[in-house]
């Protein structure tokens, strides 16, 4: 992928050659920053089309989508029109996601041609697998519902599932396979029988939730991390929020140096998520939002100050707990992200 479009229709937009990236393992460029579609049960499907239509005129060239978000074919219409318009395909980044209804192996090629085909695209760059379990909950279900089918995660089911990827990559449909919701441990075996390695992992990642152990592991085994809810998903649904959660952007440290620069207390947890090396996807339908994300980004970098500052105020607060994906027998949520550095059955 070249970055160096200059198709940009709005004059406030950012030139996306200007737009930092991330080098993957066989030397592509994925951009540094893209947009996230989730509408988490908020905003409608036309509400994030329109977001993904105005990120695109003014510069955004990356878009992480996931059939679980039920709004793949109104960005696929978006998608066509601003190719039509004179947008290369070859210059913008479009992830989809395999949900986890759909990892058996017979389910996998035909879940991904619905993506592809309602993307209305010709291949994807990248394809997760969303979650490393099979589980399925019904869209807005209560966070204490089990789905009685529910299992552990089980190796070798895993990687039928990924063998499938392959396949994908193979056949030029997708250019890049990759992981989402992984831990170190499930990554090492991954690593271990991938044919294809993943070249991208997707993970929670803002300043209180830094997951400095596992975004080392991923970058020290050329994975890039993409880091979701990177302004601490404020605005996320009821079911993903506990009492003990804390909020990024109201932190004293985070708050002062917003104060400082006079933005958005966002943007300065943006700016840090580039600057660490991680890919953030910020999700916004609100034009003021997306525009001032990306002008931050192509703006004056955080000083190592505030980059040290803000390290120093990781609080391990996970905030996507993934509760409704446990089987029956697990204990608690924590079992999913396998915290003792074996994979909890
Ligand atoms: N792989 C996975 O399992 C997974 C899980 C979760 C999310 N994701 C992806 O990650 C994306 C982002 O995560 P997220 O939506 O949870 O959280 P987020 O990006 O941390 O938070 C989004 C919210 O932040 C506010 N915001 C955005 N830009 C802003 C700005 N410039 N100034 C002030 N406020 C701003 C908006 O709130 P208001 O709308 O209230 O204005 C917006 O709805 C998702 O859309 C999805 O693509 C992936």
């Amino acid at each position: 992928m070249t970055i160096t479009s200059i198709y940009t229709s709005d004059p406030d937009g950012v030139d996306p050659a200007l737009v930092p990236y991330q080098m993957l393992y066989n030397g592509t460029k994925i951009p540094a920053i893209g947009l996230g579609t989730f509408g988490s049960d908020k905003y409608s499907a036309q509400e994030v089309g329109e977001a993904v239509r105005g990120a695109l005129r003014i510069g955004y060239r990356h878009i992480d989508c996931a059939a679980v978000y039920g709004n793949e074919l109104v960005i696929g219409s978006v998608l066509h029109d601003a190719l039509a318009e004179g947008l290369k395909r070859e210059e913008i980044w479009i992830t989809s996601k395999l949900w986890n209804d759909k990892h058996a192996e017979a389910d996998v090629i035909p879940a991904f041609e619905k993506s592809r085909t309602e993307l209305r695209l010709d291949y994807l760059d990248l394809y997760l697998i969303h979650w490393p379990f099979p589980n399925h909950h019904a869209p807005g279900v209560d966070v204490n519902s089990r789905d009685p089918h529910a299992k552990p995660y089980i190796h070798e089911e895993f990687m039928k599932t990924w063998r499938q990827l392959e396949t994908l990559v193979d056949r030029g449909l997708v250019r890049h396979i990759g992981t989402s919701n992984m831990t170190i441990a499930k990554l090492k075996l991954l690593l271990r029988d991938a044919r294809i390695k993943p070249a991208c992992n997707e993970m929670e990642l803002h300043p209180h939730f830094q997951q400095e152990e596992l975004f080392d592991f991923v970058r020290a085994n050329g994975i890039v991390p993409i880091g979701y809810s990177p302004i601490g998903s404020p605005s996320r649904p009821e079911r993903d929020r506990t009492r003990d959660d804390t909020v990024d952007v109201e932190d004293p440290v985070i708050v002062h140096i917003a104060e400082r620069l006079g933005v958005h207390p966002a943007i300065v947890c943006i700016k840090w998520a580039v600057q660490r090396g991680q890919v953030p996807i910020p999700f916004s339908v609100k034009r003021s939002q997306y525009l001032s994300t990306l002008r931050a980004i192509v703006g004056e970098p955080l000083t190592d100050e505030d980059m040290q500052a803000i390290a120093a105020i990781d609080k391990n607060c996970r905030l996507i707990k993934g509760q409704v994906f446990l089987w029956e027998s697990a204990k608690d949520w924590e079992d999913l992200w396998d915290l003792d550095g074996e994979i909890a059955q």
